[in-house]
């Protein structure tokens, strides 16, 4: 589809994604810590390929480029991620203030080119000690998150637009249900605990940051899917209402209606009256990362009693996910109804990982362009039927360490060269940058008339 071919409002944000863990390297400099994703890539048999994020993009090193890169796409808004063992490196106490640094270097550096920076307390990394006692499992990490979040609005709460408390709670619930952290694999009942101990840390986390009197709005980003049963089976249409409960609405509920999801009667979590008050606190916005619709099935070995099918019909890409352009469109459906008091949307996170582009210079990817644009379609239809999105970011702005699936997936924007860290702009970061222009849909936020 023609980029030309989509309209969307004047003051809709156009961004792109990355993540602390997923680019920077940088992992002992400075007076960086290890994080629990550090001690995950340095264990044999970590990651995959044995990959670990000790370089990664180099983004660290190499942000004055980065930021040229970022000006260049064009974009309205710049999602990023803080890692909280560069800025606090036992997770309490003492600040790291060469760490802080380079986020003000990020921060300025943005806002001198009129990007709003975006930025994510928490995704997925946390101080190596903060792990040795327990990480999520022990209830003090959600005291000790809220008291992170209020440092940081201390150092960058002038100058952030947009605040995610957390990025995807359920992702690191599931890490943790499936053996992707440095201790043993949890049952069910311990990741429900998890996903309770995130809950708080956000609500927490919520509350610290308007306390720190933050000038950017708060919110969170959540991962969410869409469930169908894969049959009109009365088995598997129970385990899709089970995957509803156990997924897309596990963090939802609680946030937006102050109580867990219930099945058969019961809550799903016997929260604390007390904590879901404070997981309850009104929000500026909800940010969404959407990538694939999920058919259920009936599978009592299951941890929740259910399991994915393949989607009939649907290619599937690199990482097995049904490619499913259409499907954001039921999920943004299904969430509006779903919540009458639904803050303002943005979406998040959307993107397709490919391997390595064939051609010599590994910059086609016509099939990324395809994709992003047939959501974006999507995303234009449901903000026709009058849904209040706001905003919608790439993920990501370039190639980078796909978690324990290694460097192998590229969700990129920017092809990256791991051997020599070469940036190439990709075709689709061309066609990006001209769809944005087309919108002509600059948000200006408060530039420190530096040149950018
Ligand atoms: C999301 C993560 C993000 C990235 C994409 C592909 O679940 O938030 O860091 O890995 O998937």
């Amino acid at each position: 589809m023609a980029a030309s071919s989509l309209t969307f409002p004047p003051d809709f944000a156009w961004g792109a994604a990355t993540a602390a863990f997923q680019v920077e390297g940088g992992w002992d400099a400075d007076g960086k810590g290890p994080s629990n994703w550090d001690t995950l890539g340095h264990r044999p048999g970590g990651l995959s390929g044995g990959a670990t994020g000790d370089i990664a993009c180099d983004h660290y090193h190499r942000l004055a480029d980065d930021l040229d890169l970022i000006a260049r796409l064009g974009i309205s808004s710049y999602r990023f991620s803080v890692s909280w063992s560069r800025v606090q490196p036992d997770g309490r106490g003492a600040w790291n203030q060469r760490g802080l640094d380079f986020y003000d270097r990020l921060v300025d550096g943005l806002l001198a080119c009129d990007i709003q920076p975006a930025l994510t307390v928490y995704h997925w990394d946390h101080p190596q000690p903060l792990e040795d006692t327990g990480g999520w499992l022990n209830r003090d990490i959600a005291h000790r998150f809220a008291d992170y979040a209020a440092g940081l609005a201390r150092h960058l709460g002038d100058r952030v637009g947009l605040w995610f408390t957390m990025n995807e709670p359920l992702s690191v619930m599931m890490a943790n249900l499936n053996g992707f952290r440095t201790s043993d694999k949890v049952d069910p009942e311990a990741a429900l605990r998890i996903a309770h101990h995130l809950l708080l840390g956000h609500g927490l986390g919520v509350a610290a940051l308007r306390a720190g009197g933050v000038s950017g709005q708060v919110g969170v980003a959540v991962n969410l899917s869409g469930m169908r049963p894969a049959s009109g089976a009365p088995g598997d249409v129970a385990a899709s209402a089970r995957a509803e409960a156990f997924e897309d609405r596990l963090f939802l509920d609680p946030m937006l209606r102050g109580r867990y999801p219930h099945l058969d009667g019961r809550p799903v979590v016997d929260g604390d009256a007390d904590d879901l008050a404070i997981i309850a606190a009104p929000l500026d916005f909800l940010g969404v990362n959407w990538y694939a619709p999920a058919r259920l099935i009936d599978d009592p070995g299951g941890p929740f009693g259910y399991a994915r099918a393949v989607e009939p019909g649907a290619p599937t890409n690199m990482l097995g996910w049904p490619v499913v352009p259409e499907g954001i469109n039921s999920l943004l459906t299904w969430l509006r109804r779903t919540y009458p008091n639904l803050p303002p949307v943005y979406i998040t996170e959307n993107g397709q990982p490919l391997p390595d582009e064939v051609d010599r210079t590994g910059v086609a990817d016509p099939a990324r362009i395809d994709y992003l644009s047939r959501c974006l379609a999507q995303v234009q239809a449901v903000l026709e039927d009058g849904m209040d999105i706001r905003g919608y970011y790439v993920w990501s702005l370039m190639d980078n360490l796909e978690w324990d699936h290694g460097y192998e997936p590229r969700f990129g924007l920017v092809h990256v060269d791991f051997e020599t860290l070469t940036r190439t702009p990709k075709q689709s970061f061309h066609w990006y940058r001209e769809l944005i222009a087309s919108q002509r849909a600059r948000v200006v936020s408060p530039g420190r008339g530096q040149t950018c």
